[in-house]
């Protein structure tokens, strides 16, 4: 099966990435960071602390996600609900992160990751894809930038959508949230050794791509 996987930070560029290759070979994307934010909306909703185990557990039974396309948007679906215009929140990404950790969430969100997977042609971005989702992905992609950079790119987006927020508090966010998904003990965000690492510091979305596409041909 054709399945791309491309994992790193937040702010490396992935989902630029994977939007534009799957779009390129007219496959999927999908997100699956998403996924995590859709569980952590869910628990806010009801009132939990992401981080409070004990009672996040009880509620993944009642989370039926679907995963759904609408004009090639990919749409999080939770028992009915779409929760897709919610997610983005900036709120949401820490919570996300912190959800993420539970290892009987991860579980959950991974085998509806492997089954899309197994039967569809995608490009799938996240921070564990390489090393535990799809360790046999044969094309992994690790995409990497420098803290500042990063901010710097989630400053200028969350400025395009009116957010007031200072690239100071980003920074910090991000390094927060590097922080807590690197060290996490169950598929923590990492690099493995049969991925290819670009560095997007201090390349174009278009140079990013054609390093990408030229490795894909290569092969
Ligand atoms: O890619 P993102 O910023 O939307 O992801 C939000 C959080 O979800 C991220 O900080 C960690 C978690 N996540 C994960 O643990 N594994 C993935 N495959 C994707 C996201």
């Amino acid at each position: 099966m054709l399945n791309i996987a491309i994992d790193g930070p937040a702010g490396a560029g992935k989902s630029t990435m994977a939007k534009a290759l799957a779009k390129k070979l007219n496959i999927v994307y999908l997100d699956t960071g998403a996924m995590y934010r859709g569980v952590a909306y869910y628990v806010l909703q009801r009132g939990v602390d992401p981080a409070d185990e004990a009672n996040v557990i009880p509620l993944l039974d009642g989370i039926e996600m679907d995963i759904v396309y609408e004009n090639g948007q990919q749409k999080v679906v939770i028992c009915g609900e779409d929760v897709t215009p919610y997610i983005r929140e900036h709120n949401i990404s820490m919570a996300a992160s912190t959800v993420s950790k539970i290892p009987a969430v991860r579980i959950k969100l991974v085998e509806l990751q492997r089954a899309i997977a197994a039967k569809t042609p995608c490009v799938l971005d996240g921070r564990d894809i390489g090393s535990y989702v799809l360790p046999n992905a044969p094309y992994k992609f690790f995409l990497t930038a420098s803290a500042e950079e990063r901010a710097r790119r989630r400053h200028l987006e969350l400025a395009e959508k009116g957010v007031k927020i200072s690239y100071e508090e980003v920074l910090e966010d991000i390094k927060a949230r590097d922080h807590q998904d690197s060290s996490r003990a169950f598929a923590p965000l990492k690099a493995t050794e049969d991925a290819v690492i670009i560095d997007t510091t201090s390349l174009t979305p278009e140079q990013t791509i054609e390093m990408i596409m030229s490795r894909i041909n290569s092969k």
